[in-house]
């Protein structure tokens, strides 16, 4: 038997014939791979001197809104170590002020352009290390957006792996070059709101959903982009809130220590999601390091760490090897950012702007100076409005009707998302509505804006240079009669319209996070027809969270444009004149699918209870056919597919060559770990005992004992349960342990990044202004169950009228590999492999077979 607590519950769920996630154990400890070995050095050096309660105040949040950041674990005073401080969010400096709001994920990723990526990513750091934060809680690769209506699916890239993966990459080394800890998340599987902690509005259900995932589709889908993630040295995970195959994502031993500390051989910290801790013990041995905010609820005063951590080791039931480990781990990323060099004092506070108040917010005690309002924006403005012009997809242009000429003699502007927040930019707490326009969608993604300037600003003001007349109707509720009187007389008609969403601890609207519908909010389509009922010259701008359906208007014949511009950040405005006038020429491309209706995505929101009073049980059994690969496999016609988007000029492809390069065999990894390295010594608990000179702080998180009695000190009724309760077999297993044969090194097996092909094209700028295309590499991998294609690879070239160029990427073995269930490992099949290039992934002009020279 391997374990006497998980199987009788893998045995029901077998039983119940419901999704199992097996046990692995022992947590592997880290082994400064590769580039962490001088950080790691490091942090064994440090964590060396510490006593078992310093270790545990690195691991333990303080409580929440008991320090100044979203997050903040323990000090180590004796040191001069101060809190780690965590903060939100993957788009700017959540809860402060005289920050940047950055665009949000979803636009880099229309972007399809890296460098955009690692600037924005630096630049955001840059902000998080001015106003005094160690880690910044992004990128996001959970959601991966499994289902188009998925509420923070914005916060994240693509629903592919491939674009996805490379981004996080891209953003993970410009936050950490800026000397801040990068934090990928959520980890896995977390792929809506509803049910993610368990009951939710009027329904109750005793657990959190469980997104039950297939080894297949876990390898190929939802694990590529972290595993993108550690290659790139992010610093730390965070694990998610939903249980993966019915165990808790940060209890869960398989994907935490068999897949990212074992198999990507992760040598940073996982952190849990706010409240995503759901045992002390067990999450510890399962592969947990860091417990945010800390308490078992929010204030309750209690946690699973804290005082039952440092007594979980004197107990002897976590192994002093693995609180070890925890503390170096989070130190290896310390180091490995250079946080002892770039750190500066904490200097804002998130639960209030004031500038007094109180440092203990929830306990109501040190009062100070709390926020001192530094500016960190420097001048990413400019960036922002880059990044906001390079991310809007021009959908539809009729005869040429953009760009612009600045010669129109009157133009108007239609639609509430035109306009400004009547409550102000950051009147909505979180950005908990949708009044005016939108620019980032709600929850705890968000930053506070330093202004917006709305699209009916900025045209106004570029109007009124061109010696023009403007007039804008930025009520949701404008009559057919009062907005036909104005766009019958305009030479152009600019509707704008949205569709929001957000975290599920917020409802607007009654979309509980996931959206509802996939139609246009503020009354969208009505205002689009009557504009385009009376105006003949209609272009409509959608300032979307995602996909909308847009089958039933956007073929209407006075409608001459149509683009996407996604949730560009604070300067919205400015970045869709810069397209809408031609300063930028577009060259983005839609990093989702539209379908033509709801149902065409074959995939939904799991909205009621599926499994009586049990945890709702959502199986993705779709498996690695999600947007537009099951788009391709079903033959269903979207209205415009992923990778999709036009440009001011046209583009050509031609002279596609694909050279194998000889790759040696594949090479599992072998071997054997050092033994689990133990560094101090543990002292009886009467060296824990809560010290006299320590003035408690109500609802405050301590590593210390009020009694040498362990069951007392812990105040757990359950305490002392028979240790086969609490501790998987091998989970105290310090010896040396196997090397996973798809592992080997940060990221997963070495060999996985060798080249096997090269190809080139040519790509020619055909039209007569300059311009960006972004070539598209997709393969087929062959065989019964492949998808038709997979995106692969992509870049981004400039052009002059008439000019070409060579555009060359290499394909790796991981790029044509199979993850093989059976093996346990990577594999190219011999099934036929096709390449196909072009600018969307339904405009592949150029195909040839891919012939591969591996030795066997
Ligand atoms: C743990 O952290 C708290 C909060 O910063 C601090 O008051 C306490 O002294 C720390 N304990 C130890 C053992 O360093
Ligand atoms: C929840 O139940 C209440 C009372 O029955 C009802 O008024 C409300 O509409 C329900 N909410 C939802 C979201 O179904
Ligand atoms: C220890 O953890 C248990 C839950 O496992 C909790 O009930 C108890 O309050 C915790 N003790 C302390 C001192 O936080
Ligand atoms: C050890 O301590 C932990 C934390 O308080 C507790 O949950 C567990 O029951 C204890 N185990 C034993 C065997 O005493
Ligand atoms: C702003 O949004 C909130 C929440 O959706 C709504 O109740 C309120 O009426 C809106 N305010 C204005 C001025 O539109
Ligand atoms: C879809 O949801 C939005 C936001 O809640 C709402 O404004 C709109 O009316 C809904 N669409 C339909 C067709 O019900
Ligand atoms: C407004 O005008 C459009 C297009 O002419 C029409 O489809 C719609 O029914 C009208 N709405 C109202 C409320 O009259
Ligand atoms: C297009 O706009 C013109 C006004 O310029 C209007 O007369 C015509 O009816 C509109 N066409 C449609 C299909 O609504
Ligand atoms: C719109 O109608 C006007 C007046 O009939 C015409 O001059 C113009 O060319 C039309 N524009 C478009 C884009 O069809
Ligand atoms: C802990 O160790 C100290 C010093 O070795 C000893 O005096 C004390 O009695 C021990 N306490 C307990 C509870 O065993
Ligand atoms: C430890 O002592 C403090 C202060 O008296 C008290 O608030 C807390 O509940 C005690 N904890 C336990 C687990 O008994
Ligand atoms: C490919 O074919 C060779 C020879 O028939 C066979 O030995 C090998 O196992 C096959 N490889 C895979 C991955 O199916």
């Amino acid at each position: 038997m391997r374990n006497s607590w998980l199987i009788p519950l893998a045995a029901a769920a077998v039983a119940e014939g419901k999704a199992y996630s097996p046990p692995a154990y022992p947590a592997p400890w880290a082994r400064g791979a590769a580039e962490w070995a001088e950080a790691h050095e490091r942090a064994v050096e440090f964590v060396s001197q510490l006593t078992l309660a310093e270790k545990v105040n690195l691991t333990t949040g303080i409580g929440w809104e008991s320090g100044q950041c979203v997050g903040n674990t323990g000090s180590i005073p004796r040191l001069g170590f101060r809190s780690l401080c965590m903060q939100d969010s993957p788009l700017g400096v959540r809860d402060t002020d005289y920050n940047t709001a950055f665009p949000a994920g979803v636009n880099v990723a229309a972007t399809w352009d890296l460098d955009l990526a690692y600037l924005r990513g630096r630049a955001m750091a840059e902000e998080h290390r001015g106003k005094g934060v160690d880690v910044q809680l992004g990128p996001v690769a959970g959601p991966l957006g499994r289902v188009p209506e998925g509420g923070r699916n914005w916060e994240g890239f693509a629903p592919d792996p491939v674009l996805t993966g490379q981004l996080m990459a891209g953003t993970i080394q410009g936050m950490q070059d800026a000397g801040v800890i990068a934090c990928a998340k959520h980890y896995i599987g977390y792929e809506q709101e509803h049910f993610r902690q368990g009951s939710q509005g009027n329904f109750t259900v005793a657990d959190a959903i469980s997104e039950n995932i297939d080894d297949k589709t876990m390898h190929e889908l939802y694990l590529w982009p972290f595993a993108d993630a550690v290659r790139a040295g992010v610093g730390s995970i965070m694990c998610s809130y939903n249980q993966i195959n019915n165990s808790y994502a940060c209890s869960n031993s398989y994907t935490l220590n068999h897949l990212l500390k074992g198999e990507l051989d992760f040598q940073g910290f996982v952190m849990t999601d706010w409240s995503g801790q759901h045992s002390g013990v067990g999450d510890a041995l399962a592969g947990t390091d860091m417990d945010m905010p800390g308490d078992v609820a929010f204030d309750s005063g209690t946690a699973f760490w804290g005082t039952n951590l440092t007594i979980a080791v004197l107990n002897g039931t976590v192994p002093e090897w693995r609180i070890d480990d925890m503390a170096v781990r989070i130190m290896s990323a310390y180091y490995k950012v250079g946080r002892d060099r770039t750190q500066v004092p904490i200097n804002f506070a998130s639960w209030t702007l004031d500038t007094y108040g109180n440092e203990y917010f929830y306990a109501g005690e040190g009062y100070k100076q709390i926020n001192e309002h530094v500016d960190v924006r420097g001048d990413h403005a400019q960036l922002v409005r880059e990044i906001g012009a390079a991310s809007t997809v021009l959908l539809k242009n009729v005869d040429g009707a953009l760009p612009l000429t600045g010669q129109e003699k009157f133009v108007a502007v239609f639609g509430e998302d035109a306009g400004s927040n009547p409550d102000g930019v950051n009147g909505c707490s979180d950005r908990g509505c949708d009044n005016g326009t939108l620019a980032m969608g709600w929850g705890s993604g968000t930053a506070n804006f330093p202004y917006l300037v709305t699209p009916e600003q900025a045209i106004q003001a570029e109007v009124l240079k061109n010696g023009g007349t403007f007039s804008a109707i930025t009520h949701s509720g404008a009559s057919n009669t009062t907005i036909q009187a104005v766009a019958s007389q305009a030479s152009v008609c600019l509707v704008f319209a949205n569709a929001d969403s957000g975290e599920g601890y917020i409802t607007v609207d009654d979309n509980v996070g996931d959206r509802k519908n996939l139609t246009l909010w503020q009354n969208g389509e009505a205002t689009i027809a009557a504009v385009a009922g009376a105006c003949n010259n209609t272009m409509v701008v959608l300032h979307t969270v995602g996909p909308v359906l847009v089958e039933d208007w956007v073929h209407h014949p006075n409608i001459t444009a149509v683009l996407w511009a996604g949730l560009p950040g604070e300067q919205s405005g400015n970045s869709i004149v810069d397209v809408l006038y031609g300063a930028v020429n577009p060259g983005a491309k839609t990093p989702f699918t539209w379908g033509k209706k709801r149902s065409d995505w074959g995939v939904d929101v799991l909205y009621t209870p599926n499994n009586g009073e049990g945890a709702p049980q959502q199986d993705f059994t779709e498996g690695i056919f999600i947007d537009y690969r099951w788009f391709d496999k079903y033959n269903i016609t979207p209205t415009f597919e992923f990778g999709y988007g036009l440009s001011y000029s046209t583009f050509s492809f031609s002279n596609l060559k694909v050279t194998p390069v000889a790759a040696s065999p594949y090479k599992p990894a072998t071997g054997k770990s050092k033994p689990a390295p133990v560094l101090g010594k543990v002292l009886n608990a009467t060296a824990y005992l809560f010290p006299d000179y320590i003035k408690r702080i109500e609802a405050f998180i301590y590593p210390w004992l009020n009694t040498t009695d362990l069951k007392a000190a812990s105040g757990d009724p359950h305490y002392g349960w028979p240790t086969s309760k609490y501790v998987p077999e091998g989970a105290q297993d310090g010896s040396p342990q196997p090397v996973n044969p798809a592992g080997g090194a940060p990221g997963g097996n070495p060999a996985l990044w060798d080249t096997v092909a090269e190809v080139s094209v040519t790509v020619k700028n055909t039209g007569k202004v300059a311009g960006v295309e972004v070539p598209q590499l997709y393969v087929s991998l062959g065989g019964p169950n492949a998808a038709p294609k997979v995106l692969r690879g992509f870049g981004r070239v400039s052009l002059g009228p008439g000019e070409e160029t060579q555009w060359t990427t290499t394909l790796t073995r991981r790029d044509v590999s199979n993850w093989d269930t059976v093996s346990q490992n990577w594999v190219v099949t011999n099934y036929t492999k096709t390449v196909y290039v072009g600018n969307s992934s339904r405009n592949l002009p150029l195909k040839q077979n891919l012939l591969l020279n591996i030795k066997k």
